[in-house]
């Protein structure tokens, strides 16, 4: 095995058989955690962060230790990687003592070299391009509710970014139904929105405009302003405001749950009145963060995965 299928960074490492595989098994430590307390004895994780985090940072660190790892932060925001010693020199180091890097970076190019760079396994933790782990958890969510995915259908609405390319992902390897409503100056290059329209037979579609949004199960949306990412003109806002989840989106799509990656920008994005109702479960979605990644660590080191 190379040192490139061992590490998950782009999402597209697993496939549909091996996801269900991560569910069944995230199913399992979350009915029987007693079972699973010993799972990562001896394993020594790195977390290496370069941007914010809250829900990341915490659902690994306490993860890895409710499975009787270790997880060892390093805060790369003070520390740029790169201004100390070279990428090389802190993967080399960092892999002669862990098992595996947890990664949030600036670039996704970052975790490809550092995946170059060592046969230690490097997870994304999330990085300009990708969310992985957090859309593992997100359609884990919905598999708690209903595990024909077939049976779904989620509208992504704002401003289309990692969280939403890694939701396409993980939802198009698993055969849902996916409309991506965004605005057109917040929506993907014209190239990448023709491929995944070809390669999902039309499963995913972009809309422009949520007038032409008929119906969906779920409502899914993310701030509209990522970390790290250029600021949103006065004007550029003003024509979000369309694509706030509001009470009345809710209504008209037929929507029964809400979801949201969090950090919640309440009044943008979405109306207290949504994320704070009984449509929304971003909670549930925050707890299976802990519980996939928690499933997702266990099987790099138990080769069920990678
Ligand atoms: N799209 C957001 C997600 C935060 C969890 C960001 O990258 O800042």
């Amino acid at each position: 095995m190379t040192a490139a299928t061992k590490s998950f960074i782009s999402g597209n490492e697993v496939t549909a058989q091996q996801i269900i595989e991560l569910f069944e098994l995230s199913e399992q430590i979350k009915l029987k955690p007693e079972y699973f307390q010993y799972a990562l004895r001896g394993k020594h994780i790195a977390m290496m962060f370069e941007k914010p985090s809250l829900r990341t940072k915490a659902s690994f660190q306490v993860g890895i230790e409710k499975l009787g790892g270790q997880a060892h932060f390093y805060d790369m925001q003070s520390q740029p990687i790169g201004a100390r010693e070279s990428l090389k020199d802190i993967c080399m180091n960092l892999s002669q003592w862990y098992d595996a890097i947890v990664a949030r970076v600036n670039c996704h190019s970052t975790l490809q070299k550092m995946s170059a760079i060592t046969e230690t396994p490097i997870v994304n933790a999330l990085c300009d391009k990708f969310h992985p782990c957090q859309a593992l958890a997100d359609l884990f969510t919905l598999y708690e509710i209903d595990t024909d995915f077939s049976h779904w259908h989620i509208a992504y609405f704002g401003f289309a970014n990692n969280v939403t390319r890694s939701l396409i992902q993980i939802a198009h390897e698993l055969g849902v139904k996916l409309s991506v409503v965004c605005h057109s100056e917040a929506s993907f290059s014209q190239k990448e929105m023709a491929l995944w329209q070809q390669s999902s037979a039309g499963k995913i579609q972009f809309l422009n405009d949520p007038d032409d949004l008929i119906s969906c199960d779920v409502i899914y949306t993310d701030v509209w302003q990522s970390m790290g990412q250029q600021q949103l003109s006065e004007s550029l806002k003003q024509s979000l405001q369309k694509f706030q989840v509001n009470r009345k989106v809710m209504a008209a799509s037929g929507a029964k749950f809400f979801m949201h990656c969090q950090p919640v920008h309440r009044g943008e994005e979405v109306c207290a009145t949504v994320c704070d109702s009984n449509y929304s479960i971003m909670y549930q979605q925050s707890r299976n963060r802990m519980i996939t990644q928690q499933a997702l660590v266990y099987s790099l080191f138990s080769g069920k995965l990678l």
